[in-house]
């Protein structure tokens, strides 16, 4: 029997025959870690190419360097954008996941499901104590299997329902200026408030009118829109991220907040936007990765200022980050606030 590891706790699991033995063609398989899907894929050894959906550009990428032709990588904002041509799909949700978005995926998978599709659900726990009711609640009906390890649940699709959209809203203001409101949705930092690191940097950056920023890692844009009232409508704001969802939510949450000139940029490497001309540079890098990301954005982010630009970075790993910043930009400035460390040069 085939084994996959499972992302962040590093061990093997077999794929059970719970799960293979109900595998019918076209199969979809829904997010995972590159790792999961593969070791999944070489599993099944499946007669047509699975359709693998990634609601990020990153892992979309490994998974197409892994697997080639054997399967087909599918990148969107929404799974149920997809056609509802599916017989099988397989969700791989991440061992303590994000809760919302696990409902999300699970009203998406419904309808990209033929009639009579069904959904398995292949979850890490050994007694899984969310997806049965929350299958149950879109799909009414669910099986579980128990593999002594793990569980696989089971449910048809029958007939239809109305589309749920998970997404909250919220209001914020930040240095006094005007309110501003932000669309947020399951999967893009941070899911229904403003995060605490993201208004320490932008309490302490420095942004003049008329000004062109990019928002490195923008989530759903949040920081480039509250720049953008600093650099009136003469500025320009870019905002950047590889996630699919945060991209549309940026474009969506600029144009909901009178930013008027702005672009929105799906990239994992920073490509697609001129180099050597911005002024600022804002950046709150995840903390998974070990760093690469951080080095990611202050490498490509130096590349992205003009000459004399700003280059800012918030952070709880000062030293770590604050090293790169130093060496790639030869001068390192540092302020605390709310907890966070503010790089700059
Ligand atoms: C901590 S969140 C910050 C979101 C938002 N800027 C804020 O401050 O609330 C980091 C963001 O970086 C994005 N990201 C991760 N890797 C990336 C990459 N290689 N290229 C572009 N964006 C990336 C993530 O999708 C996420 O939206």
């Amino acid at each position: 029997m085939a084994k996959r590891r499972r992302g962040g706790r590093g061990e093997l699991r077999e794929v059970p025959a719970q799960l293979r033995d109900r595998v019918r063609p076209p199969v979809g398989i829904v997010l995972g870690t590159p790792a999961e899907v593969a070791h999944l894929v070489r599993a099944l050894d499946l007669a047509e190419p699975a359709t693998c959906y990634q609601m990020d550009l990153f892992p979309a990428e490994r998974l197409r360097d892994e697997l080639g032709e054997v399967v087909r990588v599918v990148t969107a904002a929404d799974l149920w954008d997809l056609p509802p041509d599916f017989q099988t799909l397989i969700y791989l949700p991440a061992r303590s996941g994000e809760r919302e978005l696990k409902l999300d995926m699970v009203e998406q998978a419904f309808h990209v499901l033929r009639p009579h599709g069904q959904l398995l659900v292949w979850s890490p726990y050994q007694m899984d104590g969310f997806f049965p009711a929350a299958l149950k609640k879109v799909f009414g009906r669910v099986h579980s299997y128990f593999t002594g390890s793990d569980t696989v649940l089971a449910c048809h699709r029958d007939g239809e329902r109305p589309r749920r959209r998970h997404e909250v809203t919220f209001q914020v203001r930040v240095a006094g200026g005007a309110s501003c409101r932000f669309l947020s949705r399951p999967g893009v930092f941070s899911y229904g408030r403003f995060d605490d690191g993201a208004r320490a940097l932008m309490e302490s950056v420095t942004i003049g009118t008329g000004e062109r920023v990019l928002d490195l890692g923008c989530g759903c844009g949040t920081n480039g829109v509250f720049a953008s009232q600093r650099t009136g409508p003469e500025g320009h704001i870019a905002f950047a991220d590889s996630n699919l969802r945060a991209v549309a939510l940026a474009e969506h949450n600029a144009r909901a907040n009178g930013v008027t000139s702005f672009e929105a940029v799906a990239t994992t490497r920073v490509e697609g936007l001129p180099e050597g001309t911005f002024d600022v540079v804002l950046a709150n890098p995840p903390y998974y990765s070990q760093g690469a990301i951080a080095r990611l954005f202050v490498e490509r982010g130096r590349k992205m200022l003009a000459p004399g630009g700003r280059f800012y970075l918030v952070t709880k790993q000062p030293n770590e980050v604050g090293a790169v910043v130093a060496e790639e930009f030869g001068s390192l400035e540092a302020e605390e606030r709310r907890g966070y460390v503010i790089l700059s040069s």
